[in-house]
């Protein structure tokens, strides 16, 4: 494809032409560019005037919408939500505000932050009905299928907030979700490990509320460590957002339909749960204790680099970051603070999770093929130190991500120019045959 035509911003004549060189057509398509990131080619016509598609399973090379929420420079290792680093968002904001940034574009001002907190605050208890859904599962089910269970249900308790084309219904079902889910989370858990139901506190912080219903028995006090508090919702900001990753398109596709956006993030829950995507901080930590010693690390090196074998480095490699994922880079540093508190600042998993990361990195076949720790190298050590059995790691995942699939949801359905998503394919199968008879085949 050969680029033409002149400079300026998405709304110049940039186009590029596509030639078949078997037919000898040409198409001129429009060049789009964003505020940041690379040039896009716009072949929203392609099919109209050629009759032609374009294949891209995985969607390498596909943007699907168009989006002002968050930017990942995968080469340079940055990310940024609403133009605000993430580092500095880890380092100065809290998660509510970033919640707030998400869904409204902006850092909000005092009032707007206090409004907010309260909005989510009071939103917390789950509708009483709910506990039966919870009682219903049985007790060695996984927290993640609990959770899109329970999640999904939430559009059968609430219907003054699933009419998609009222705007306070949206916001009060984004208000909702983004409020209950930190109590879903805390009740999977509990009816797994056999306790009661902890009820949420409006006195206690968003990360607070949540290690409170989580750990907290009726039987005796339970004290917040704030150093822990500050971790958790660290470890929710880090995962709020980013961009249009499997679980964030999924809820996107289900959302085009126009389908509740109860319905919609328990679709996304349901993506976040493969081991290729959320799973992978339990799929770390499994590894990690696997490998058991550093002396055995060459060893599973070799058979990560074995195509033959399906083991792969769990916490490396990311479809976008080419670079250091710099939520890795975050969370490196709060695994020791938590580790430290905890006064378990000799972890062997730690330890070996270090070297492990030394030694990849100095591998010709990870330097090459760029692949660097992830988000979740280091997340599932910390959750793990604070007491959450690896079960519950990707619901923790899926519950600060939850503000990112509203906002993402919100957007699409605000967007005038939003369709359904529906993709084609490249057809591979049998052309047109007669029917066979049952005695006949
Ligand atoms: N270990 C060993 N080799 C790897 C790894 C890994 N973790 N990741 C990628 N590679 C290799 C591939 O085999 C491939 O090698 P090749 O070119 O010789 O065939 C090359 O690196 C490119 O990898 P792809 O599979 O094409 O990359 P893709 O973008 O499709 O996959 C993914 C990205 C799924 C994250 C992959 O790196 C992976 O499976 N990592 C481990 C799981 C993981 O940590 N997932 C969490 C992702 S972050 C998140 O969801 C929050």
């Amino acid at each position: 494809m050969e680029q033409t035509g002149g400079g300026g911003s998405a709304a110049s004549q940039k186009t590029a032409t596509l030639t078949d060189n078997e037919t000898g057509d040409q198409l001129e398509l429009p060049v789009l560019e964003g505020s940041l990131g690379p040039r896009v080619y716009d072949i929203r016509k392609l099919h109209g005037q050629t009759g032609a598609f374009t294949y891209d399973p995985g969607f390498t090379s596909t943007g699907s919408c168009a989006s002002a929420i968050t930017f990942i420079d995968g080469e340079k290792g940055q990310l940024l939500h609403r133009g605000y680093s993430i580092e500095e968002l880890a380092e100065n904001s809290d998660f509510m505000e970033v919640c707030y940034l998400l869904l409204h574009g902006e850092l909000p001002t005092r009032e707007e932050k206090a409004e907010f907190e309260s909005a989510i605050t009071y939103h917390s208890m789950l509708h009483e009905q709910m506990l039966y859904f919870f009682r219903g599962f049985r007790r060695d089910a996984h927290p993640m299928a609990v959770m899109v269970g329970a999640v999904g249900a939430l559009s059968a308790f609430y219907h003054d907030s699933t009419d998609i084309t009222d705007p306070h219904q949206r916001m009060v079902a984004s208000h909702r979700m983004i409020s209950k889910m930190p109590t879903i989370a805390a009740m999977a858990y509990k009816f797994s490990v056999g306790q009661p139901f902890i009820y949420p506190r409006n006195d206690l912080s968003y990360a607070e509320n949540f290690l409170y219903m989580t750990f907290a028995v009726p039987t005796e006090e339970y004290t917040i460590s704030p150093t822990l508090a500050r971790a958790m919702d660290r470890i929710f900001i880090l995962h709020a957002d980013h961009e249009q990753n499997a679980s964030t398109s999924t809820v996107r596709i289900a959302g085009s339909s126009g389908a509740n956006p109860f319905a919609c993030i328990a679709a996304g829950i349901a993506s976040l749960w493969g081991p290729a995507h959320g799973g992978a901080n339990q799929a770390v930590l499994e590894m990690l204790e696997e490998i058991g010693h550093k002396d055995r690390i060459p060893e599973f090196l070799e058979r990560a680099k074995d195509k033959n074998d399906p083991f792969r480095l769990m916490g490396f490699g990311h479809r976008v970051y080419k670079n250091y994922d710099p939520r890795a880079q975050v969370l490196r540093q709060s695994a020791h603070e938590v580790l430290d508190e905890l006064g378990k600042r000799d972890d062997p998993l730690l330890d070996l999770a270090m070297e492990l990361e030394r030694i990849a990195l100095e591998d010709d076949y990870f330097v090459e093929r760029k692949l660097f720790p992830n988000v979740d190298f280091y997340s599932g050590i910390i959750l793990k130190a604070m007491g959450f059995p690896r079960s519950m790691f990707t619901v923790l995942f899926a519950l600060a991500r939850t503000v990112g699939w509203v906002a993402q949801w919100k957007e699409m359905i605000e967007d005038p120019g939003q369709r359904i998503s529906r993709p084609r394919q490249l057809y591979t199968g049998y052309g047109p045959r007669p029917y066979v008879p049952l005695d006949q085949r």
